[in-house]
């Protein structure tokens, strides 16, 4: 007969667990998610989510009626229901510092080991930095070290960074690009057992890559620093076209039909954002230079440093379109970091808003699904119900996240609302020609104004 279905925790339910949670449910487990915040246990249960992912509402309601999918705050009581525990908490930078910080992890280690009383195997799935998993291994050896008889369980540990994308976490979960599962040498029993965890993405051809601690924790910073380099490289391009003209997007498009290269990711603007890649190759960098290596990762605050000056070049751009900020009625298009998230976390557009009101602008900020986590943030700018809203005055409209709403305007819906046609594209999404055809003052990012 074949061996019964491990049977699935998952700590912390923020976006990554709650995300794996559903998906494990999804893929057949029995699952248990655990956050120690009350009110996100109680909303998860009604099959109610705090952010926007399209997909997930589905899936948690599909199986927390079937049963299948349940959420508690009790550490015991996931210790006695789990044979697997994967850790998806936070580690966001520290405050004024560019490390991680690494509190919730170690605490959701420690509490979860403390209340074990049968075997186990942990799955880090967090992004930390390289060297976490082993130090986290003597700290389960030491926490088991102290118990009394009867025999301490046996806990293995297993490193299995996850690389989904804010938008499309659901299908990223479920059919990922590649599974990489470090272990302590030689710890084929745990390797085993994630095989039959990953069972069916594994069937239909995901690569698995199983490895050592420190590789499978580097894959995961490697892949978003290489990400957030291929944005800054383009960018930093855009800085050469905009005093000596050319296009940029032309430049994109032609570099990215060499295969070794490749197109995505290198389009232009005002860059990127998000809980992520910012927060990671800052943390890469700390990390490097705890190590003694970091000279070896500097490249990536020049990359950072790029960033954040195409937030600088849009400021630039509205001032000399509008003359002067102070009083200009100016409407942004965007708070998310990127389309289909309601997520301001580290936003381009939502920084943008902020500083342009900062500097005595009139601001209304429209985003499809992300006005009102912007408001929490930044509560004195004015929040539009519509785009139509937003622009009504306007003497400049700034578009800073590409939501396909705004992919598709033309000039003729805004002539009528606006008070002066002048348009900033900050993701270069819009046909230029077409806007100046039309009699506008139409500027956007690695162009020459
Ligand atoms: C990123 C990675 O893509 C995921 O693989 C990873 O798992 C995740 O971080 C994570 O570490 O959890 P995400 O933060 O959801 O995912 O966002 P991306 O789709 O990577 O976009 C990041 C930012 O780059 C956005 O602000 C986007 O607007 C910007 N971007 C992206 C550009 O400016 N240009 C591009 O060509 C592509």
């Amino acid at each position: 007969a074949a061996a019964p279905q491990p049977r699935i925790t998952v700590i912390g339910t923020g976006y990554l667990g709650a995300t794996h949670a559903a998906c494990m449910a999804e893929l057949g487990f029995e699952v248990l998610g655990l956050d120690v915040d009350p009110l996100k246990i109680v909303a998860l249960s009604r099959g109610e989510l705090p952010f926007h992912e399209p997909g997930l509402p589905e899936l948690l309601v599909k199986h927390v009626s079937s049963g299948r999918l349940r959420f508690t705050n009790s550490y015991r009581e996931a210790a006695d229901f789990g044979d697997v525990h994967f850790i998806g908490v936070g580690t966001p930078q520290r405050p004024g510092e560019s490390a991680a910080d690494l509190a919730y992890v170690d605490a959701a280690v420690a509490e979860l080991v403390r209340n074990l009383t049968r075997d186990a195997l942990i799955v880090g799935k967090s992004t930390v930095p390289v060297g976490t998993a082993r130090r986290l291994r003597r700290l389960i050896d030491d926490e088991l070290e102290g118990r009394p008889e009867p025999a301490a369980p046996r806990v293995a540990l297993a490193w299995n960074p996850e690389f989904l994308r804010e938008g499309r976490a659901v299908q990223d979960t479920l059919a990922p690009d590649r599974l990489v599962v470090g272990t302590d040498d030689g710890d084929a029993e745990s390797r085993a057992l994630l095989r039959r965890v990953y069972a069916a993405p594994l069937a239909t051809g995901t690569p698995l890559i199983e490895t050592d601690f420190e590789t499978a924790e580097l894959v995961k910073v490697a892949a978003n620093a290489f990400l957030a380099t291929k944005i800054s490289f383009i960018n930093a391009f855009s800085e050469i076209t905009e005093v000596i003209g050319g296009d940029i997007t032309t430049l994109a498009d032609a570099l990215g039909h060499d295969a070794r290269i490749g197109r995505k990711f290198l389009n232009a603007g005002v860059g990127f954002g998000g809980g992520c890649l910012p927060k990671d190759i800052r943390a890469l960098q700390a990390r490097a230079d705890e190590l003694g290596a970091g000279a070896a990762m500097r490249f990536l605050t020049q990359m950072d440093e790029i960033n954040l000056r195409r937030r600088d070049r849009v400021i630039h751009l509205a001032t000399q379109s509008v003359g002067l900020l102070q009083g200009a009625r100016i409407a942004v298009l965007g708070a998310a970091f990127k389309p289909e998230s309601d997520d301001v976390r580290d936003s381009p557009a939502l920084d943008i808003a902020a500083r342009l009101y900062n500097s005595g602008a009139d601001v209304t900020v429209y985003d499809p699904q992300a006005n009102r986590n912007a408001a929490a943030r930044f509560p004195r700018l004015e929040y539009a119900r519509s785009l139509e809203e937003a622009v009504s005055g306007a003497d400049l409209v700034v578009l800073l996240t590409e939501w396909e709403e705004f992919r598709r305007l033309r000039p003729r819906d805004l002539e009528p609302l606006v008070r002066e046609r002048r348009f900033i594209d900050g993701r270069n999404v819009l046909p230029a020609e077409d806007w100046k055809a039309s009699g506008w003052e139409f500027s956007a990012l690695g162009r020459r104004a």
